[in-house]
């Protein structure tokens, strides 16, 4: 039997802080669906587990605490820590960092191993479809942003979207309408497509409904 080197519980109390965009649902989500990825494509299902569960556990505090931090290399550091405190080895802690440390879109680390794109897939699948409608509702919500604004040409990605004038008609065209170019795992790639589809039907008619068109 494999060991597992963080239990649910321990994952769990780390986000007790976090905003319903990146709390310890979206944490079960990308968990889930990184560990079916990991079957699928033949990767380490405990590496894979094990940093879907720490993957955000310092996004708390990039977003409301310290905005210089990035919080895949705070969560990258913290995990391995964490892991190796629980018995892990140096070796499964080190692919566990390195898994985290890649897993963000703006990011300028590369994931490598499969490990790491497979966190990468799962978290980014998170962020399309439904899901990840609501979640940019949620952070509009928080952040008091517009419902709708129309899509500006020029409006590049920037590293965060915690600010009143970012709506999520922005966060759709800077970032969420690309994430499907960004797949590394057919596996991902094939859910992402009809993620993808249905999100854009939703921001379509969203934009008919808001001009009046409808
Ligand atoms: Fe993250
Ligand atoms: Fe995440």
């Amino acid at each position: 039997m494999t060991r597992t080197y963080i239990t649910l519980a321990q994952a769990r109390a780390l986000y007790a802080d976090a905003d319903s965009a990146h709390d310890f649902e979206h944490i079960l989500r990308v968990t889930h669906m990184a560990k079916y990825l990991a079957q699928r494509e033949g990767a380490a299902v405990e590496i894979v587990r094990a940093a879907a569960l720490l993957h955000d556990i310092a996004r708390h505090a990039e977003d409301h605490v310290d905005a210089s931090l990035d919080h895949a290399d705070v969560a990258a550091r913290d995990a391995k820590e964490l892991v190796l405190k629980n018995g892990a080895t140096e070796a499964f802690g080190e692919r566990v960092a390195e898994a985290i440390r890649s897993h963000r879109f703006r990011g300028t680390t590369q994931p490598q191993s499969l490990e790491a794109k497979i966190l990468f897939d799962a978290d980014k699948l998170d962020s399309i479809g439904a899901i990840g409608v609501a979640r940019a509702y949620a952070i509009c919500g928080l952040m008091n942003q517009k419902l709708y604004s129309e899509p500006k040409e020029n409006k590049t990605a920037t590293r965060h979207q915690h600010n009143a004038a970012h709506t999520p008609v922005d966060e759709y065209h800077v970032k969420l309408k690309h994430l499907r170019e960004r797949f590394f795992t057919l596996t991902a790639k094939k859910i992402a497509k009809e993620r993808d589809a249905f999100m854009r039907a939703f921001f379509e008619q969203l934009a008919r409904e808001a001009r009046g068109e409808l």
